[in-house]
């Protein structure tokens, strides 16, 4: 296990691993529910170092954690071997949700208290890692989330709390009303989604010193396989970085995301084990600055300015 697989996420904790492990493809695959299939991941990310999970009360249409939580309760050992993140705030129109009559955000502290007291049924745990607003609404009450944040930290469910695509004035805003630090803030980021690097995410992320984490950091596996004019440039700059490092074009694209400074948190997606353990090799990579740049033009088809 590479030695830099721990990391602490934000000033004061928490400590997670430099990859993170996604299970919102978890029932995706045909035996996800199956607990012993569940376990399998579990351990492939854990010897690796992966101890760190993203969740999020939705995923597999409200049904991700609870699978998660079946491995746990048969294993119950695994809980301090790891980090559990998890989500709240999106309303699915979804059969375990019929009073949802139309997709929407609330971030009521009714519904914050509520939805971090499932996770925590349905993990089979007494705390949340981390808790994470999925997404910002246009309603979201900064004092409201506070209520909800502080109780639950003071009633010691949540232990941390952080953002999920947020802007940076959004970040602040709720900032300004937590007397909690905000941990993390994860975005989307991928070779066809650099648009972190641009509009102030990262670099409000390198001003408070937190480490942002990268969704669909494979964008869902078009890196890999797709067809379009940008794919085949952004494959053939990982592929030929492949070569050059001795490594495969995923570790190389992990790699890519682990050199920004501000210490991105890729949260890996793949349903397959074989999968995960070989992304943690990216850790031992150290791409190249002008290397990090060829990706980057791939992505964007013109040289840099
Ligand atoms: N906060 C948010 O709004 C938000 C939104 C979306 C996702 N997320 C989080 O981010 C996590 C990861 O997102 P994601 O699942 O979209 O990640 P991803 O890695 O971009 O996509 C995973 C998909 O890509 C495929 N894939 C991965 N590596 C591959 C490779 N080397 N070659 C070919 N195909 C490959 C996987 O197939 P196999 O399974 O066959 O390997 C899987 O179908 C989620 O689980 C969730 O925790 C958060």
């Amino acid at each position: 296990m590479s030695e830099t697989m721990r990391v602490t996420m934000a000033p004061g904790g928490p400590e997670v691993s430099r990859l993170a492990y996604g299970v919102w493809r978890l029932l995706d695959d045909p035996d996800g529910a199956d607990p012993a299939r569940v376990l399998a991941k579990i351990e492939a990310c854990l010897e690796c170092g992966i101890t760190s999970f993203d969740h999020a009360d939705i995923y597999g249409g409200y049904g991700c954690e609870e699978a998660f939580g079946a491995a746990l309760k048969q294993h119950p050992s695994l809980r301090q071997k790891i980090e559990i993140i998890t989500k709240c705030g999106i309303m699915l129109v979804d059969p375990a949700r019929p009073q949802n009559r139309i997709k929407h955000y609330d971030y009521s502290k009714q519904h914050i208290i509520a939805s971090v007291e499932r996770s925590l049924a349905n993990l089979h745990t007494d705390f949340i890692d981390i808790v994470l607003l999925h997404r910002p609404s246009p309603l979201l009450d900064p004092d409201e989330v506070a209520g909800a944040f502080h109780q639950l930290r003071d009633q010691g469910k949540v232990r941390h709390v952080g953002v999920s695509n947020f802007t940076p004035v959004q970040l602040d805003t709720l900032a300004s009303r937590l007397d909690i630090a905000i941990v993390t803030n994860q975005v989307e980021i991928h070779p066809f989604q650099l648009d972190a690097f641009l509009d102030g995410t990262l670099d409000q992320c390198l001003q408070r010193r937190i480490a942002p984490m990268a969704w669909s950091p494979t964008a869902g596996g078009r890196v890999f396989a797709g067809d379009g004019p940008a794919d085949l440039r952004v494959r053939g700059a990982l592929d030929e970085l492949a070569r050059k490092y001795d490594a495969s074009p995923d570790q190389i694209l992990y790699a890519w995301l682990l050199k920004h400074p501000s210490g991105i948190i890729p949260v890996l997606g793949s349903n397959r084990p074989e999968r995960i353990t070989s992304a943690a090799r990216a850790l031992d990579i150290d791409l190249d600055i002008q290397d990090w740049f060829a990706v980057w033009v791939a992505a964007t088809g013109s040289e840099m300015p």
